[in-house]
């Protein structure tokens, strides 16, 4: 597989690793001696450029000419190794989960939630919310829709930790651990995600292949490409927001 078809955050560590590697070869055979702070210049230069050839967005580029600077600041404070170590475990077990399909975690805001409210049919019983974040839709839904039955599930072990005790005082919540991909979505009258637009047509492929005739598929925002949905709500808040929903007409 080419680099070039790596998650972002895979490319963006291919740049600063090769570009490091390049800095110290240029450092060893360079017949100029330049000060330290010109090779984390050249350094830093490099890593952007790199970023760009991996076909990185072009916000990238102030990220990968910041790093190096932003370490060697860190390293001025002379802080004890596990700090650093601590924060990139909390980093993976908040956001990891997503980064794999180019997801992050951000919210649904209330409005977000009283469209669902509204939306989901009233004759539905069963819910579930692919990648629940911190589980701000399946407790509005708790409380506000006694006759469901919710499921969340969440990839990211913090973050799913957050939702499952959010929901704690819900007993018709059930927050998992685990991945999308795992939950199978048959016997489920509503599926929502509020993902991203990189997973869509993958998930589309699910949704068609595992839920039921007459059931409801909704996404926060993002389209499916080459299928469009079968009524938008626009959403307040977030420009280009809205909560897109498309009715299961047959399987396959
Ligand atoms: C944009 S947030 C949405 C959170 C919540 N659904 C909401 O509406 O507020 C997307 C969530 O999906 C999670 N996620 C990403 N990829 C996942 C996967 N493959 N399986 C389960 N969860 C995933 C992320 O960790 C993140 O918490």
């Amino acid at each position: 597989m080419s680099p070039t078809t790596w998650p972002p955050a895979s490319r963006a560590l291919l740049a600063q690793g090769g570009a490091f590697l390049a800095t110290l070869l240029l450092v060893r055979l360079s017949p100029i001696a330049l000060a330290p702070l010109a090779w984390l210049a050249v350094d830093s230069v490099l890593a952007a450029a790199l970023g760009r050839r991996l076909g990185l967005a072009s916000w990238w580029m102030p990220l990968n000419l910041l790093l190096p600077w932003m370490l060697q600041g860190a390293s001025l404070l002379q802080l004890p190794g596990g700090i650093y170590l601590g924060g990139f475990l909390i980093l993976v077990l908040v956001f990891g989960g997503g980064l794999l399909i180019q997801v992050p975690l951000y919210h649904s805001n209330r409005e977000a939630w009283r469209a669902l409210e509204a939306r989901i049919p009233l004759e539905a019983r069963r819910f579930v919310d692919l990648g629940c974040g911190l589980g701000g839709p399946l407790a509005h839904l708790a409380r506000t829709r006694p006759e469901l039955e919710l499921v969340g599930i969440e990839a990211s072990p913090l973050t799913c930790l957050a939702a499952w005790l959010r929901c704690l005082p819900h007993p018709r919540v059930k927050v998992r651990l685990g991945s999308l991909w795992s939950m199978h979505l048959a016997g489920f009258d509503v599926v929502h995600a509020f993902l991203s637009p990189a997973p869509m047509a993958r998930l589309w492929e699910k949704v068609r292949a595992e839920m039921e005739p007459g059931s409801l598929f909704l996404s926060h925002t993002f389209a499916v490409p080459g299928h469009p949905e079968d009524w938008t709500h626009p959403l307040p808040g977030r420009e280009g927001a809205c909560l897109r929903g498309w009715v299961i007409r047959s399987k396959g």
